[in-house]
C-alpha cells in the first residue's frame, strides 16, 4: 500500500517547490511565478514555471507538469515511495515504517540491501588489490603496465577479484547477507544444481559508482587477452546499463560546463589522468535520455562525444547526437586519430598536451554528419552531387544558430561547387513547410481513456473539475443533486478527480493543488491533474460562477452519455431510447447553489 495521506501532505509541504526546482534548474522570479528552461525538453526560451502559492509546476512547451513529488520523480526516475523518502531526507523528516506488505515499499528495501552488498564487494576488491599475494601483485603490474597512476586507484576504488569460486561469497556471508541477495546483487550465480559461485573471478575491478556515491554495479576486466574481455554486473534492481555513466561521481567535482563522453572503463581512467576530469563513458551501450537526464544533474551544458575510431563508434556518435540534442546540450564530437583507437591509445601516444589541443578541435555535430554523408557520396558525379546536398539541407535545416548555418552552407557548397543560394534556398524549404516539424509533445496528446472528445469537450471536463476544486459549495451541489457521477467519467483521472473534488465538497474545504496531485502515485496521472489543477479559475461574482459551472456541466454530461450510448451499441435498445432521451433534458435542468436574488 502507501502511506498515510497526511505524512505524504507533511513532507510535501516541507519541501518547498521553488527551492526544490532551483536546485536543478535556473529559476527567474516574476510576479509570485518563477520561469525557466524546462528541463525535460530542449528548448530556448523558458516555457517552464514554477507556481509557489499552488506548489505546481508546468511546461508550456511539453506539457510536463506536477507538483515537488513529481518533479523529483521525473528528473530521478525515482518512483512515488523514492521520491518521498529523497524529500522526506531533505527536510530530515523521519519516515515512519508504513504498514508492510507494500510491493514497492519492499523493493526500495531490496534496494538499501544490494547497495550495502555492492560497497561490501567493492571493499573486498580493493582490499585484494592490495594484499599480499601473487595474482595481487600481477594485477597490480597490470594496471602499471596500462599506466594507471596509484592515484587513480583510489579514486576509482579499482580492486581485484581473486580467482576463487566463493572468496566474495563467503565474505559476504560473514557479513551476514544472505546468499539470495548476493545473487540478486549480481555477485554470485545459482548453480543449477545447488549452491552458487562467484560471478567475478581473477579480474580487475571497476566499481561502477551513481551520482551520489552508491556503488550500483561492477566491471570486471580480465587480465590481459581472453574472453570476454570486460563481464559486467547484470541488470539489478540499482542497476541498469542505460541509466549509469562510468566515473560521473568524480567528473561532476570538476564542475565542468563541457563534459567528455567515451565509450570505456580504460579511456576514463585516462582522460582523469590526464587531468581531463570532466569525464563519464557509457557502459558498453547507447546513450539515453536518462543519461541525458544524468548529465544535466551535474549542470553541464556542453557535450563532446569521443568515440572509438572504428564504425561502431561512429554509428554510436550519430545515434547519440539527437539524445544530447534533444535534451538541450550542446554536442561536439572528436575521434581520434593518428594511429590510436581510443582516447586511451591516443593519450599513451600522443601525450596530454596533444589531446588537449585536438579537443579544441571538437567538430561540431553537424560538420561531423556532413562529413560523414560526404564519404558515402561519389561528389564528382552530378547526380550524387545534388543527392548529398540534398541529405546536407535535411541536416542544415535542423540547426537553430543562423551563423553556424551560414558557415556550414559555404562549406557545403565549397565541397559541391553548387551556388550557396541554391543550397539556402533547399535549407529554407525544408524549415518551412507547414507542420513538417512538429515538436513532440508526448503531454499533449493524451485524451480520456482513449475516448474521442473535441477540443470543447476536454476544455468543459478540465474546466468542470477545477471549478469543483476552487469551490466547494458547488462539488457539493452537483453531488447532491445527482448531476454527475464518478462512474460517467469513465475509467480516467477524470472519474478519480471528481471523488476527490466531492469529498472536498462534502467537507467544505479547499485543499491545495499540490495535495489533490499528491493523491496520485503515477507520474502521467499527476501529469494529468497538474494540467486540470495548473490554473484558478477566476469570476466577477457567484452568479457567474454558477453560470458558468452550468454551461460546462451540459457538455460534459452530453459527452458522458453520448460515450454511454457508444459503449451500450448493439444492446437494449430501451436503454438506449432511455440515454437519448436523458440527453435531450440536460437542456432543462439547472445546477442551483445559490438563491437567486429576488428581481
Ligand atoms: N564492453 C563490455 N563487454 C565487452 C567489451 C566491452 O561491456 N565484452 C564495454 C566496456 O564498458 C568497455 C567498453 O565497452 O569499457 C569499450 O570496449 P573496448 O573499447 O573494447 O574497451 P576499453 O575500455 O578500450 O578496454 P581496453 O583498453 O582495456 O581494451
Ligand atoms: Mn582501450
Amino acid at each position: 500500500m502507501r502511506y498515510p495521506q497526511e505524512i505524504i501532505e507533511e513532507v510535501r509541504s516541507g519541501n518547498d517547490i521553488v527551492d526544490v526546482v532551483g536546485s536543478f534548474v535556473s529559476l527567474k522570479n516574476s510576479g509570485g511565478n518563477h520561469f525557466g528552461l524546462c528541463p525535460f525538453h530542449n528548448e530556448r526560451t523558458p516555457s517552464f514555471s514554477v507556481n509557489v502559492d499552488r506548489q505546481m509546476y508546468y511546461c508550456f512547451g511539453c506539457g510536463a507538469g506536477g507538483n515537488v513529488i513529481s518533479f523529483v520523480m521525473q528528473i530521478e526516475n525515482y518512483d512515488f515511495i523514492d521520491a518521498l523518502k529523497w524529500l522526506a531526507d531533505r527536510i530530515n523528516y523521519h519516515l515512519p515504517q508504513p504498514h508492510q506488505s507494500a510491493a514497492s515499499l519492499q523493493q526500495s528495501q531490496i534496494r538499501d540491501t544490494i547497495r550495502k552488498i555492492n560497497k561490501t564487494a567493492a571493499r573486498f576488491f580493493y582490499d585484494s588489490l592490495q594484499a599480499d599475494t601473487q595474482e595481487a601483485c600481477a594485477a597490480v603490474k597490470y594496471l602499471d603496465t596500462r599506466s594507471v597512476h596509484p592515484k587513480l586507484r583510489v579514486s576509482f576504488g579499482l580492486g581485484f577479484s581473486p580467482d576463487s569460486w566463493n572468496s566474495l561469497m563467503n565474505h559476504l556471508q560473514q557479513q551476514n547477507f544472505s546468499l539470495p541477495d548476493i545473487i540478486t546483487a549480481g555477485l554470485a550465480k545459482s548453480r543449477e544444481t545447488k549452491g552458487a559461485y562467484d560471478r567475478f573471478r581473477g579480474r580487475l575491478m571497476f566499481p561502477i559508482l551513481d551520482i551520489d556515491g552508491h556503488v550500483v554495479g561492477f566491471g570486471g576486466r580480465i587480465m590481459g587477452s581472453g574472453e570476454p574481455k570486460y563481464l559486467n554486473s547484470p541488470e539489478t534492481p540499482v542497476f541498469e546499463k542505460n541509466r549509469h555513466l562510468y566515473g560521473i561521481h568524480v567528473a561532476r567535482k570538476a564542475r565542468a560546463k563541457e563534459i567528455l563522453i567515451v565509450e570505456g572503463y580504460m579511456d576514463v581512467l585516462a582522460l582523469h589522468q590526464a587531468g581531463f576530469r570532466q569525464t563519464v563513458g557509457v557502459l558498453g551501450t547507447a546513450l539515453t535520455p536518462n543519461h541525458a537526464r544524468l548529465l544535466k544533474r551535474i549542470n553541464c551544458t556542453s557535450v563532446v562525444l569521443l568515440m572509438d575510431n572504428d564504425r561502431a563508434g561512429r554509428e554510436a556518435v550519430l545515434r547519440g547526437i539527437p539524445v544530447l540534442l534533444e535534451a538541450g546540450f550542446k554536442v561536439k564530437v572528436l575521434q581520434v586519430g593518428d594511429g590510436a583507437k581510443d582516447p586511451d591509445e591516443y593519450l599513451q601516444m600522443h601525450g596530454a598536451a596533444r589531446f588537449a589541443e585536438i579537443i579544441q578541435h571538437a567538430q561540431s555535430h553537424i560538420a561531423f554528419r556532413i562529413g560523414l554523408l560526404r564519404d558515402t557520396y561519389d561528389l564528382k558525379n552530378t547526380e550524387q552531387r545534388i543527392m548529398f546536398t540534398q541529405k546536407a539541407a535535411d541536416i542544415l535545416a535542423g540547426l537553430n544558430n543562423a551563423i553556424e548555418c551560414d558557415v556550414y552552407i559555404r562549406e557545403t557548397a565549397g565541397l559541391t561547387g553548387i551556388a550557396p543560394e541554391a543550397i539556402r534556398v533547399e535549407v529554407d524549404k525544408r524549415r518551412n513547410i507547414p507542420g513538417a516539424v512538429p515538436r513532440d509533445r508526448p503531454g499533449l496528446r493524451y485524451n480520456m481513456q482513449g475516448a474521442r472528445h473535441n477540443k470543447g469537450q476536454i476544455k468543459a471536463y478540465k474546466g468542470i473539475l477545477s471549478l469543483l476544486f476552487a469551490y466547494p459549495e458547488a462539488g457539493q451541489a452537483v453531488q447532491d443533486g445527482g448531476f454527475l457521477t464518478p462512474e460517467e467519467m469513465g475509467e480516467s483521472i477524470m472519474a478519480d478527480l471528481l471523488v476527490i473534488a466531492f469529498e472536498n465538497g462534502k467537507k467544505g474545504v479547499v485543499a491545495n493543488p499540490a495535495d489533490i496531485i499528491a493523491r496520485f502515485d503515477k507520474l502521467e496521472e499527476q501529469r494529468q491533474a497538474a494540467e486540470i489543477l495548473r490554473d484558478s479559475p477566476n469570476f466577477e461574482n457567484k452568479m457567474e460562477m454558477e453560470k458558468s459551472l452550468n454551461e460546462m456541466w451540459r457538455v460534459v454530461k452530453r459527452a458522458c452519455i453520448s460515450r454511454e450510448i457508444l459503449e451500450k451499441q448493439g444492446s437494449d435498445m430501451q436503454e438506449i431510447n432511455a440515454l437519448l432521451e436523458s440527453k435531450k433534458n440536460v437542456e432543462n435542468k439547472y445546477i442551483r447553489i445559490f438563491n437567486q436574488p429576488t428581481a
